[in-house]
């Protein structure tokens, strides 16, 4: 079984390094970054902390409009298809990346495999809701993280090759958290004690602009205990032009690496965010989470009462960290860390199919 990966953004080299793992010995796996994420910050960190190996393929999409980035990688995507032959293009989330792989795959009718299948928000002004939904349709195997997200497909009229394995950031989440609440020095060097500190990301391109940007800061502002902000550099860049001014106990830090963001999080108060995968994991370590969004694709976090949306209301979103507790209960959400294996498993069976 020849597999080539495609990865691009940090929640990909995040996705990939359980299943990358499972792979080994098992499988021939190349992959192709994309260059969408460019940083070392948002990038060649998580290679070394995760131990990746390096990328055969090394695309520069960069930065741009939707368009014009995806479009860029395109032509590289559809060289390595041909230069590599492979058997299946796997790809992660929801992405330009993730499109622009599939896309370019299945145009050249090499199957593709989506690792975090059929995730909705039914928000389609959102761009990753149009890179779910068109990446699930050209898919031949669809690996689910939830019964919900195998519903979702079912009401697409999408039943073939979809597998319910759980989600591959929790087998990542588990090997890797207690390593680093021991190894990182990430609280210390943000001036914070455990459970004293609300935790802050926030990326979303709908909130990294007026007047969104503008109403999460001064909602961040009206709290009363330390705020640790690892800032992505869009959002970092957007305070700055538009003069938004953080209050003395918000704290700007740089984008953390996945170490010091598990240290971050699962010491943390409350989290509030706009990322996906930040909210599943504030789930995994039993921590209360505020959403800074309408809706979201993971919605069992809401179900069970340990995620509040509020959107980005400033008085809505101080009310809501301050009251922010346990859920109910706390069932196990998104498979049990083994997704990776299960997934290899598919793959790999389906050599001998
Ligand atoms: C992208 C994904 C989003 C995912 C996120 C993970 C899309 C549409 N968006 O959002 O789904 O949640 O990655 O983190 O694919 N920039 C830098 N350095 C970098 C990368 C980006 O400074 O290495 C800045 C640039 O100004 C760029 C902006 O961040 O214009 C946005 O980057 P982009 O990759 O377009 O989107 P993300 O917000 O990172
Ligand atoms: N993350 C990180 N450093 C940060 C912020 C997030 O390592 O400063 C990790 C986080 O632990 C999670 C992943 O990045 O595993 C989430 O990625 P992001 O929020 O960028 O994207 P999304 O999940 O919204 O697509």
């Amino acid at each position: 079984m020849r597999i080539l990966s495609i990865v691009g953004n940090r929640p990909q080299f995040i996705k990939s390094a359980p299943l990358s793992l499972a792979l080994r010995n098992r499988a021939e796996e190349v992959v192709l970054h994309t260059g969408q994420h460019y940083d070392h910050e948002l990038s060649q960190v998580f290679f070394d902390e995760l131990g990746l190996d390096p990328p055969k393929h090394r695309l520069e999409a960069g930065s741009g409009s939707h368009a014009e980035q995806t479009a860029r990688m395109l032509p590289g995507i559809e060289a390595a298809v041909v230069e590599e032959k492979p058997d299946i293009v796997l790809v992660y989330g929801d992405t330009n990346s993730t499109l622009a792989g599939a896309l370019a795959a299945s145009k050249l009718r090499v199957p593709v495999a989506h690792v975090e299948a059929g995730l909705r928000s039914f928000d389609r002004t959102m761009p990753e809701e149009l890179n779910r939904v068109l990446v699930d349709r050209v898919s031949s195997l669809l690996f689910a993280p939830s019964e919900s997200a195998v519903s979702n497909l079912e009401n697409e009229g999408i039943t073939e090759g979809v597998h319910d394995v759980g989600d591959v950031m929790l087998d990542a989440n588990l090997r890797l958290a207690p390593i680093a609440r021991e190894r990182s020095q990430a609280l210390e060097l943000a001036g914070v004690e455990p459970g004293g500190y609300a935790l802050v990301t926030v990326h979303r391109e709908a909130n990294t602009r007026e007047p969104a940007l503008g109403r999460i800061v001064e909602g961040l502002n009206a709290l009363e205990e330390p705020v640790v902000f690892p800032l992505h550099p869009r959002t970092a860049g957007a305070i700055e032009s538009l003069g938004l001014q953080l209050a003395g106990h918000v704290h700007p830090r740089p984008p953390a690496g996945y170490l010091d963001f598990a240290a971050l999080a699962s010491q943390a108060r409350v989290i509030l965010t706009d990322s996906g995968g930040v909210q599943k994991e504030a789930y995994w370590y039993a921590v209360p989470c505020v959403s800074l969004r309408e809706n979201t694709e993971w919605v069992e976090t809401v179900a069970t009462g340990w995620n509040r949306l509020v959107g980005t209301d400033p008085a809505a979103i101080a009310a809501a960290a301050r009251e922010a507790g346990p859920g109910s209960d706390h069932p196990p959400l998104y498979g049990d860390g083994h997704a990776a294996d299960l997934i290899a498993d598919v793959l790999c069976t389906m050599e001998h199919a």
